[in-house]
């Protein structure tokens, strides 16, 4: 009897729900693809209270989309790929035997990690990757370059602030089906996995986040236009991996547009009056180091041709936005 990896051993492990049924009748795969979702539904509504932190319902990924998930996150040599809840370790185990990956499996349940550690050994990757027993919420990610999930909704979402704190910026994080409550992703993808469900066949969602710089908070930067040095001071709030922006210069204010981050990537526009009383039009881009962000601005006056600057924004403390402008209102 094989399963989804080809081994059969997941159906040995005690106390787990193993989706191997090739043995089934085709007629009876509908059936199967019915419990299938109602397994969907266990992980997504009906997992016990008490199973909130802990819970150990284990349903694999279809080989299919162990790879698919790989594929999506970019996975090379060079990536650390972590699988939050790593069942018989396939996730972890597939980076490293398709693209040369290291990384590292956590499992609340010890026998599914010795069977991850043991299939890991036999597919020839076991001095790359390795597997603990231990709380998702214990595990140190500091080090991922690639998270993996196919866990509980509500568990991601508890999950989600410690992921935004711990990995550094453009880190990739894959799921399985199951979303980051209001953060959407970068990117989806969804398939027919023929080997979904033991082969029942069924659809697969797979999702990737980007790790956003954070930007949250008041910047500075000057830019020489129409001849004169321009201070520049903004508020920027983020909402993941998009937000808004104000900005003030001289006693004249304007709004950012289309304010995107892809990791440390950052990019924006804005269209303000500035003294004399000319309409400016910018386009900014850059990178996120920390408290900096460098690039370039590209910079057209009204009837002007662009000019391409280089732009240095360093974040601060306070901010002269709300400083008291002086003039009467007329
Ligand atoms: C749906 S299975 C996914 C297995 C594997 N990631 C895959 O995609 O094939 C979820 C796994 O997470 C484990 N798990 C659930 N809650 C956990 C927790 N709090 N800490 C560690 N593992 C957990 C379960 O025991 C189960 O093996």
């Amino acid at each position: 009897m094989a399963d989804d990896q080809g081994n059969g051993n997941a159906a040995r492990v005690s106390g787990i729900a193993t989706a191997d049924r090739s043995h089934v009748p085709q007629r009876r795969r509908a059936a199967f693809a019915a419990c299938g979702a109602v397994l969907a539904g266990l992980l997504a509504v009906a997992a016990p209270a008490a199973a909130q932190e802990r819970f150990s319902l284990y349903v694999p990924s279809p080989q299919s989309v162990a790879e698919a998930m790989a594929k999506m996150a970019n996975v090379g040599k060079s990536d650390v790929v972590v699988d939050l809840g790593s069942g018989d370790g396939r996730i972890v185990t597939t980076a490293a035997r398709l693209h040369g990956a290291r990384g590292f499996g956590v499992e609340i349940n010890p026998e599914l990690v010795e069977l991850a550690s043991s299939l890991a050994k036999k597919s020839g990757v076991g001095d790359r990757v390795s597997f603990i027993h231990q709380n998702v919420f214990d595990t140190d990610l500091r080090k991922a370059t690639v998270v993996n999930m196919y866990l509980f909704p509500e568990l991601m979402r508890l999950l989600r602030p410690k992921l935004l704190n711990e990995l550094q910026p453009g880190t990739r994080i894959v799921s399985h089906d199951f979303g980051l409550g209001t953060w959407e992703p970068d990117e989806q993808l969804t398939f027919f996995a023929p080997d979904k469900f033991g082969g029942a066949g069924a659809d697969a969602r797979i999702s990737l986040w980007i790790v956003p710089a954070k930007i949250d908070g008041y910047w500075n930067w000057s830019l020489p236009v129409g001849g004169q040095s321009m201070a520049y001071a903004s508020i920027v709030e983020q909402r993941f991996q998009v937000g808004e922006g104000i900005v003030r210069v001289g006693n004249r204010r304007g709004t950012f547009s289309d304010l995107r981050l892809r990791g440390d990537q950052i990019s924006f526009g804005l269209r303000m009056t500035l003294d004399p009383g000319v309409s400016v039009m910018h386009e900014f881009r850059g990178t996120v180091k920390g408290g900096t962000i460098e690039g370039t601005a590209r910079v057209t006056a009204d009837g002007g041709k662009t000019v391409e600057l280089p732009w240095r924004a360093t974040r601060s403390t306070s901010t002269t936005y709300f400083q008291p402008t002086g003039l009467a209102a007329k």
